[in-house]
């Protein structure tokens, strides 16, 4: 006998009966029916007894990773692609996810085994490339723009779900990219294509068919208009590992960020530049984020941050204008809103900027987004910056936390925030006290383009009030 129920759209919960409103998620109109063959009844009896094994007998060597070619990518994925594991890479439509794909496969196709890469009959198998979004005449094309032509990467564009894993049955490939997973329908449920459950249902037979054959499976999602992956909840669990390709259209460079990897460190990052030959690992991020930096400009200050394990050089921006609102605005791009509504306070407060009649904007150049607390200490003297219109000098790079009573506390990594500075040219760097004597053993030398060699002048910070008097006298 058919049965109903009814699952809502955006969260996946389900519900007995249809509603308006989704009583978990709250949103409006997202709850619709779906019917499903009943499941026969499974015969009761025992289960049978499964062989276990030590925690130390287990053998890696069935799972080498692999790397994809693509220094940047392999970064974010932790070191390669594990074989058997299963990848979503989210984004927003447009963004580079075919693209970017599209290299890996034809570098992973062309992967000739190595020494240090060994089981070569799994690698000499063929990638294949499912496209249920554009034809094939169309990926060839593009793969030929950007040189990503291999006789070992196999096309196929393909929607229906069974279809798919014969197919994979059949050619029992190394590595299989489905573009898109949204497109994906199994034939065995009657809602639409991208639809909560089709997304669900395809996406846990594909990641369990990858797990039987040992094939690294790579699922490209897309991005809703909330700037959640559809059915975020329902995949992010499922997959290894969740990748979002970030950046915005007025700019040439895109972020891939880990946003988590059971195979390795999350908050990676990778940067890429999108070109006419395709995506270009950046490895020099920081000269690219600093690339457009106005000088001798007040409310500007170089911010010393952490992307996972890669030290960023960022421009952090203020803007500080009387209000003619009845309440002052907050607002950030880049950094949250509601830190950067908290350290308005702190300089209200400690430092006594009467801010409570003026609009407060911050901003991270270049599009850059930065997520942690370290950034403190440099949002709040763009602030003091441009709120006396002074400038801060143009070789100075920041970092450093800062509490409610206006403490400056230490962060971690430094020394590596600090190398990074050195390395772009920074020949002074402000830095919480308590992190001084770190840096200081570091012995970090400026990298002054051929000349005179010197080493990073450090001025350690006990107290905001202090740093805004040494910077901004
Ligand atoms: P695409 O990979 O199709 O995006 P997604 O799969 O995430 O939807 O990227 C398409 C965009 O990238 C498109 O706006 C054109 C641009 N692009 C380039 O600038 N150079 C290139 O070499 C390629 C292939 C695409
Ligand atoms: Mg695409």
């Amino acid at each position: 006998m058919a049965k109903s129920f009814f699952v809502c759209q955006s969260c996946g919960a389900e519900h007995r009966k249809w509603m308006g409103q989704c009583p978990d998620c709250g949103g409006w109109n997202s709850i619709s029916e779906q019917v499903i063959e009943q499941a026969s009844a499974r015969a009761p009896g025992k289960g049978k007894i499964l062989a276990t094994s030590s925690i130390t007998d287990i053998n890696l060597e069935d799972s080498p990773r692999r790397s994809t070619r693509i220094d940047e990518l392999d970064r974010v994925l932790g070191g390669g692609l594990v074989p058997g594991s299963a990848v979503l890479i989210g984004g927003d439509p447009g963004i580079g996810k075919s693209t970017v794909l599209l290299q890996a496969a034809a570098r992973l196709a062309a992967d000739k085994p190595t020494e240090n890469q060994p089981a070569p009959d799994k690698y000499s198998a063929p990638v294949l490339y499912i496209t249920g979004e554009e034809s094939v005449q169309q990926v060839h094309l593009r793969g030929e723009r950007i040189g990503a032509l291999h006789p070992n990467l196999l096309l196929v564009s393909a929607c229906e779900l069974e279809s798919i894993l014969a197919t994979i049955d059949k050619i029992k490939p190394s590595t299989v990219i489905i573009d898109s997973i949204q497109t994906t329908v199994s034939n065995r449920l009657t809602s639409a294509p991208g639809t909560v459950s089709q997304v669900r249902d395809c996406s846990a037979n594909l990641i369990q068919n990858a797990k039987q054959h040992g094939h690294a499976l790579i699922l490209v999602g897309h991005v809703t208009k909330e700037g959640a992956l559809a059915g975020p909840r329902v995949l992010e669990h499922m997959v290894d590992a969740v990748i979002y390709f970030e950046g915005d259209r007025g700019h040439a460079h895109r972020i891939l960020r880990a946003v988590k990897n059971r195979f390795g460190p999350a908050g990676e990052i990778g940067v890429f530049e999108m070109t006419d030959k395709g995506l270009i690992g950046v490895r020099d991020a920081s000269r690219l984020f600093l690339a457009e930096r106005c000088r001798d400009t007040p409310g500007s200050v170089v911010l010393a941050c952490m992307e996972g394990t890669r030290p960023l050089l960022v421009e952090v921006q203020a803007l500080i204008a009387p209000t003619v609102y009845a309440t002052p605005k907050r607002s950030a791009i880049g950094v949250d809103t509601g830190r950067v509504a908290m350290l308005t306070a702190i300089l209200e407060r400690r430092i006594g900027l009467p801010l409570s009649q003026h609009d407060v904007y911050i901003n991270i150049a270049g599009g850059a987004r930065v997520n942690e607390p370290a950034s403190d200490l440099a949002v709040l003297l763009a602030m003091v910056s441009a709120y006396q219109d002074k400038v801060i000098p143009e070789d100075i790079a920041v970092f450093g936390e800062v509490g409610l009573t206006g403490e400056v506390r230490p962060v971690g990594q430094p020394e590596a925030r600090a190398r990074e500075a050195a390395n772009l040219g920074f020949g002074k760097l402000l830095l919480p006290t308590e992190n001084h004597e770190r840096v200081q053993k570091a012995n970090i030398v400026v990298n002054m383009r051929g000349q005179t060699k010197a080493s990073l002048a450090l001025t350690a910070i006990r107290h905001l009030s202090e740093a805004a008097q040494k910077l901004l006298a």
